[in-house]
């Protein structure tokens, strides 16, 4: 497994962070070791073509909040809400949805903790979004030779800092 530290070009002042995912394995280890290490509350933007693991990524983070729910793709359902773990975790898929159906989802009621309790929120197609949650953690997946490779740039000092823990070693170090 890779990981490259990447200064300059992106978006944010935080350094972005590369992982090789080269199986579903991997995918599943990086969800669970998000799942256990990220702070409440979080919005993770997902994106990357149909097909990519933003799916198999959220299952990983919901094993990881210790949710024993299956955790199903929400394309139909529009937001899968999950209680039962360390904290709530709020997932949803844009890919069907136009602007103006975003609009009128109110997703900011999943962040802006009045609404709803203070969870992880993963959006899946999240580029569908007309205003960008603030605070959130960039997730992107491309395809590589083998399997993918997501690039993780978070724009809070909280979350850069949580990504500096994130070694091969520490995703292994969660195995049991
Ligand atoms: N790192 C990976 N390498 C190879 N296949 C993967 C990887 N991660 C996920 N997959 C596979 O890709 C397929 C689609 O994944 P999914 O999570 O549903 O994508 P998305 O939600 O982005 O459309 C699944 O069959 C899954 O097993
Ligand atoms: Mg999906």
């Amino acid at each position: 497994m890779g990981k490259h530290g990447d200064r300059g070009g992106s978006m944010t002042e935080f350094s972005a962070t590369t992982i090789d995912l080269p199986d579903i394995a991997a995918t599943d280890r990086l969800g669970r070791w998000l799942g256990q290490h990220l702070p409440c509350p979080t919005v993770l933007l997902l994106n990357g073509d149909l097909g990519s693991g933003k799916t198999s990524l959220v299952k990983g983070i919901g094993r990881g909040l210790g949710i024993r729910d299956e955790i199903d793709s929400p394309t139909f359902t529009l937001v899968n809400e999950y209680v039962e773990g360390r904290s709530p975790l709020y997932h949803m898929d844009l890919y069907r949805l136009n602007a103006a159906d975003v609009a009128s989802l109110y997703l900011a009621h999943y962040w802006d903790g009045i609404e709803y309790p203070p969870g992880i929120v993963a959006i899946e197609w999240a580029e569908r979004l007309g205003t960008l949650p603030p605070d959130a953690l960039l997730v992107t997946f491309v395809p590589a030779i083998a399997g993918r490779r997501v690039t993780l740039s978070p724009t809070t000092p909280v979350h850069a800092a949580l990504l500096e823990t994130l070694t091969p070693h520490a995703l292994l170090a969660d195995e049991v």
